[in-house]
């Protein structure tokens, strides 16, 4: 295979770097372009971080850093930015800047190079779709429903029901196709990120891949930090000897996907041009509610720690929400290959011998001021 320059912004991340590794490993040269964000990284760059790899400590908005980054390059991969969903629901001048700002300065700076860039993958989500797409267990009509209403949510009802025949919504694969109903400053960044690559790539002629990410885990994602995803959440609780808090009833579910699952998925966009001009799901296809997760890590690293099932709910929470994932199949030939038995323990290996600062109850009493847990 042919040997790229490749920059890859937030690849000192959680994601980002995970993909610099493989990329070096494929012989490629490696770029990172990577501000450290403090909540992320605790203002030190991260042992994880590849020597081989160049870094250039800077902000995406750093239009003259995002030039100097681009110098040489063919291959961009875009993958920096900030990533709590509550969080942006109240620092929403921060999310648009670092998410919407900063992919529009490494746009322009992008078609400013005089180079032809051979391919640009940007860092999607699922999102951006709100809830999944259900099927009626009644009715067999498939329906695409908005959020639960707060009535609902206050009386604690947390599942869907037909609006024809009254029958339970059953989670289906949400496949690309069903419409977008971004729920959070956050989502609706992601969303953009999304439509200003292809829009820039359709027009300047670079193959753009847009991944929409379903619930990555993995190695090095930041356990202190409580805004992250609920496995880096509840390993960190677990780990210091406290239960994990469960909002609803546990049993809401998601499609948790391995990192390395994701790089493959990196590595074929780079590698095939099936999926130029494209967004597509990255998950797994299975779901997994938020109990069994809990009780898989507690298990997993030993603990006799029950979950505390508060009774709580996350304003913009969607109930389910599980990846099709045929589109990645078939233009790219992506094949998930880590089973969740297998990740999770990867990861709660890892997590033994972290030390992480259990941040959630004031990440949860921050969100609760806001009104953002009820
Ligand atoms: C959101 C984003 C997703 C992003 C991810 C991590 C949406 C629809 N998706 O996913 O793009 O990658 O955040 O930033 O906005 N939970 C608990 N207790 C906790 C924490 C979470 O019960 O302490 C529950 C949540 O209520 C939710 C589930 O776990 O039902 C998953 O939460 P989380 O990991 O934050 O991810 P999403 O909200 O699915």
């Amino acid at each position: 295979m042919e040997k790229s320059n490749i920059l890859v912004t937030g690849g000192a991340g959680f994601i980002g770097s995970h993909l610099v590794d493989a990329l070096i490993e494929k012989g490629h040269t490696v770029r990172i372009l990577d501000s450290i964000v403090e909540q992320v990284h605790g203002n030190k760059v991260p042992e994880h971080l590849n020597s081989k790899a160049e870094f250039i400590r800077a902000d995406v908005c750093d239009s003259g850093a995002v030039a100097k980054a681009l110098d040489g390059i063919d291959v961009v991969y875009h993958e920096a930015a900030e990533v709590g969903v509550g969080q942006s629901m109240y620092e929403i001048v921060r999310y648009v800047r670092a998410n919407d700002l900063g992919t529009a300065v490494l746009l322009e700076e992008m078609i400013k190079q005089p180079k032809q860039f051979k391919k640009l993958v940007v860092a999607s989500s699922m999102s951006i779709y709100g809830e999944g797409a259900y099927v009626c267990g009644g009715c067999s009509e498939t329906v695409n429903p908005f959020l639960r209403s707060n009535e609902q949510l206050a009386a604690h009802e947390w599942n869907f029901k037909c609006e024809k025949c009254g029958g339970e919504l059953k989670s289906t694969g949400t496949t690309e196709e069903k419409p977008l109903f971004p729920t959070s400053v956050y989502a609706v960044t992601k969303q953009d990120q999304e439509q200003f690559c292809l829009s820039v790539g359709r027009a300047y002629n670079i193959p753009t891949v847009a991944f929409r990410y379903f619930n990555v885990y993995g190695t090095r994602q930041a356990l202190s930090n409580p805004y992250t995803g609920v496995c880096a959440i509840f390993s960190s609780r677990l780990l210091n000897d406290q239960p994990p808090t469960i909002f609803e009833d546990g049993e809401q579910s998601r499609d948790f996907v391995h990192v390395s699952d994701i790089v493959q998925a990196n590595l074929l966009a780079l590698e095939k041009d099936g999926g130029d001009g494209q967004m597509m799901n990255i998950g797994t296809g299975r779901p997994t509610s938020v109990k069994q997760i809990a009780q898989l890590l507690a298990k997993g690293l030993g603990k006799e720690i029950e979950p505390e099932i508060v009774g709580k709910y996350r304003e913009g929470d969607i109930r389910h929400c599980v990846a099709d994932i045929s589109k990645a199949k078939a233009l790219l030939g992506y094949e998930p290959k880590v089973s969740l038995e297998s990740g999770l323990a990867e990861l709660l290996n890892w997590v033994k011998n972290q030390d992480a600062d259990d941040r959630v109850e004031s990440a949860t009493a921050e969100l609760a001021a806001h009104s953002l847990v009820k």
